[in-house]
């Protein structure tokens, strides 16, 4: 749904708005499961997100329309049901999160363009989205760091023991800068995204294999469970983000198998990343693309993150002139690949991975181009 659909929804039902927000999706050129282990991402606010739209009101209700599926709640702000499935729990798990501040009555029409389930962060869009609508609605005056936690404690509440990488994008994304997070201090930097003439896409499975939450959470305590490990045996890491590629030969017979897989993938993840803003940096986009099949092997490979879809995906991109890189993005087991390519796709490659893909999974993907756009804080309300 686009911008205007929603400003023409909530014209026609609640009058002029207030306030709007932007919460923009997130792409993450490299760095997948580093934020959590205290290491280095290198994520960007993309162009497709969710807007709001909301307006104060007398009540002591909370009127919310969902402009995508037309659903609506009215939620009591003296009494708070529960919600545990929809888009709603978002909402009622922000009102917990913010419970240190007195809410008022407002009405509010959501609504976007960014597929659902596909790890391009829409849950995490519509909760900081709608902090920041309470923020303005109230003035009162949050700052990045301030919406950043309260929309992870918010989305805590639905059981995965998410980083700290979405919701830091979407709201301090900024429009051609792809942004170097450094995890261990949650600090920053700006890294110009001049591509020349090469792109970004992403390329949805459309599948979402269950299991999600828990395999996430398992990871990240198996994570937790190889730092144990070396901090009795080896030297006291406080993260994976500690140890340096070299130091791999050293910790291989100080954990089983399986946890120096994950350990080990994420070490050298987070050496791809400051490679890969060096290949941003000298225009090595060749290079770039190598880094991105890298992460995608050891993300398929050691640490156990993709599926089926999404390695016929990278696999398909091997043959084809037009990709420099591929990978999955995001948590895994579905969702996206991000693509880097030498241009813009024609017509023919499009359809050529469209067909195959439905050939062999019965589904047809979805196929976009993304941009690198404004996060809530710098987009011009
Ligand atoms: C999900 C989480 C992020 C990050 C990625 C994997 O998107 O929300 O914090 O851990 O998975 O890189």
């Amino acid at each position: 749904m686009d911008k205007e659909a929603i400003y023409t929804t909530f014209k026609d039902t609640f009058g002029i708005p207030d306030v709007s927000v932007f919460a923009p999706g997130r792409a993450n050129i490299i760095g997948e499961h580093t934020d959590y282990n205290d290491g280095f991402v290198l994520p960007f606010a993309i162009n497709h997100g969710v807007w709001f739209y909301a307006r104060r009101n007398t009540s002591d209700k909370l009127s919310i329309i969902a402009r995508d599926t037309g659903e609506q709640t009215v939620i009591d702000l003296h009494r708070p049901s529960n919600p545990v499935f929809g888009w709603d729990r978002f909402f009622m798990q922000v009102l917990q999160a913010m419970s240190g501040h007195t809410i008022k009555g407002a009405d509010i029409v959501f609504g976007g363009d960014l597929p659902i389930g596909a790890g391009i962060s829409s849950s995490s869009a519509i909760t900081c989205g709608f902090v920041r609508v309470l923020d303005l609605l109230h003035d009162l005056g949050l700052g990045s760091e301030e919406i950043v936690n309260t929309a992870i404690t918010a989305e805590r509440g639905s059981g995965v023991r998410g980083g700290i990488m979405d919701q830091y994008t979407i709201v301090n994304g900024v429009k051609n800068k792809a942004i170097l997070l450094d995890c261990s201090t949650n600090s920053h930097s700006f890294i110009d995204l001049d591509l020349g003439q090469h792109q970004l896409y992403l390329i949805n499975t459309r599948v979402k294999h269950n299991l999600v939450h828990t395999d996430y959470n398992n990871r990240r305590a198996q994570c937790e469970e190889a730092v144990s490990l070396l901090q009795q045996h080896y030297r006291p890491v406080m993260a994976l983000r500690d140890l340096r590629v070299d130091e791999l030969y050293k910790i291989e017979k100080l954990l089983p198998d399986t946890l120096f897989n994950r350990a080990s993938f994420v070490i050298q993840e987070n050496q791809r990343v400051l490679d890969a803003v060096e290949a941003i940096r000298l225009k090595n986009f060749a290079q770039l693309g190598e880094l991105l099949y890298a992460s995608h092997d050891g993300l398929s490979q050691m640490y156990d993150v993709s599926c089926e879809e999404l390695d016929w995906l990278v696999n398909f991109t091997l043959d084809h002139d037009d990709f420099l890189g591929a990978r999955m993005m995001g948590g895994g087991f579905g969702g996206c690949t991000i693509n880097l390519t030498t241009g813009i796709l024609d017509y023919n490659t499009v359809s050529d991975i469209e067909k195959k893909y439905e050939d062999r999974f019965g589904i047809k993907p979805d196929i976009m181009m993304v941009l690198c756009e404004d996060g809530i804080l710098n987009k011009g309300q």
